[in-house]
């Protein structure tokens, strides 16, 4: 990614002045599977990004060189789908008809686009792509926006930051995957040092530090690519709104998992059929332990905390099901590391990464343990980040 404005000159032949805007991919430290249950998410920004250089043009036409894909592409503002448009495309169209349905006047405009967030290992690429394209289409609209945080281009458009990650999330509806508010949301709102404690259901949120002197964050790629996500994630998040409508019965002022108490939900469990009892429990379970994990960490017990993400991965493993057995062994060998708080998958699992809590000093021979145990237990190669919690989105320059 070193010159993206470089490459775009390079690309196009334009002598224009370029704009460059940025958005990050995240990890979640805890509270998986809560978002679209109206709970409560503490993920972190990641120093991970996707940048896309553009220079505004009066054809309603954007036109797209994808670095990662080493290929071309446009569409034509209000068009729905153009005929053999590549799958990296979609994103950029869907978050333009959304913005354009909120009322935001768009321009066109030629872009070079790059990213080293890693794509398909759960690290919110699509996202930070999302946000990155909303940003190029808001400054490429009104050049006039000054280089400064995502929430400085939104409201030059009437939008708020969170009415941003809302649209940025009914852009990845339209692309498939129903997700939650997180991803978007942290792409948007991270900050550096600090994890960002949501409430999903009102998009409030407190910026939580971490103390990276004495703790590091890592994240491990298990090298499983997420297969057959779509699928398998909406089919969680059916199975919740159908625990929703049981549990209804018994306390009509239910309307989300998120206000199903555990003593509600233990009183009424038999109720539910074994699969959605599980999926329930889950979520349940999670929301009390991110509530319960902002407070420690405040504290400052961090072996509290790694207890936390320790249930949290036992909990997406036997009742979420949504582990698998490279992500439970990774999980497996971080926790026999001395100095390892806790260790947990990340995102919506299915393959993917974990996130592991350790003493800095247990950095090393966790890294160790891992080359040593994980490829030949396995026959993967993982790949092995430390990562300090980063800025939101902004518009570079
Ligand atoms: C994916 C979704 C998020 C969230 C997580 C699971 O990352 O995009 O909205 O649901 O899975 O916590």
């Amino acid at each position: 990614m070193a010159d993206l404005v470089a490459r775009f000159r390079d690309v196009f032949d334009d002598s224009g002045p370029v704009r460059v805007v940025r958005a990050p991919g995240r990890v979640n430290l805890i509270g998986e599977h809560t978002d679209y249950n109206g709970g409560f998410v503490m993920p972190m920004a990641l120093d991970r990004v996707v940048r896309i250089a553009l220079v505004p043009h009066d054809r309603p036409v954007v036109a797209i060189w994808s670095v990662q894909f080493d290929e071309r592409a446009e569409f034509r503002l209000g068009e729905t789908e153009p005929a053999g448009a590549p799958h990296w495309l979609r994103y950029p169209m869907k978050v333009a008809e959304v913005l354009a349905e909120a009322g935001v006047a768009l321009r066109g405009f030629r872009a070079v686009v790059d990213g080293d967030v890693p794509v398909g290992s759960g690290l919110s690429s699509s996202a930070a792509y999302e946000v990155a394209s909303a940003l190029a289409l808001l400054v490429a609209a009104k050049p006039e926006i000054p280089a400064g945080r995502a929430a400085v281009a939104a409201e030059a458009h009437g939008l708020t930051s969170q009415k941003l990650a809302l649209l940025c999330q009914a852009a990845e509806h339209r692309v498939g995957v129903r997700c939650g508010i997180m991803d978007q949301f942290i792409s948007i709102h991270g900050q550096a040092g600090h994890a960002i404690m949501l409430d999903c259901r009102d998009l409030s949120f407190e910026a939580v530090p971490l103390p990276a002197d004495e703790a590091a964050i890592v994240v491990i790629d298990s090298g499983v690519q997420r297969k057959l996500t779509a699928g398998a994630y909406n089919e969680r998040r059916s199975q919740c709104e159908d625990g929703v409508e049981r549990l209804k019965a018994f306390a009509p002022a239910i309307e989300q998992l998120r206000d199903v108490s555990l003593e509600v939900f233990e009183a009424h469990a038999d109720a539910l059929p074994e699969t959605v009892r599980r999926r329930c429990r889950h979520v349940v379970t999670e929301d009390t332990r991110v509530l319960e994990s902002v407070e420690v960490l405040k504290a400052g017990d961090l072996d509290r905390f790694g207890e936390f993400l320790n249930a949290s991965h036992d909990s997406l493993r036997d009742d979420y099901a949504v582990s698998g057995p490279e992500l439970d062994l990774l999980v497996e060998i971080a926790r026999g590391v001395e100095g390892v708080f806790g260790s947990r998958l990340t995102g919506a699992g299915f393959g993917g990464c974990t996130v592991t809590l350790a003493r800095p000093e247990a950095v090393e021979p966790l890294r160790a343990a891992v080359l040593e145990q994980y490829p030949r237990r396995s026959g993967l190669e993982p790949r092995i980040w430390v990562s300090e919690a980063a800025a939101g989105a902004a518009v570079e320059q």
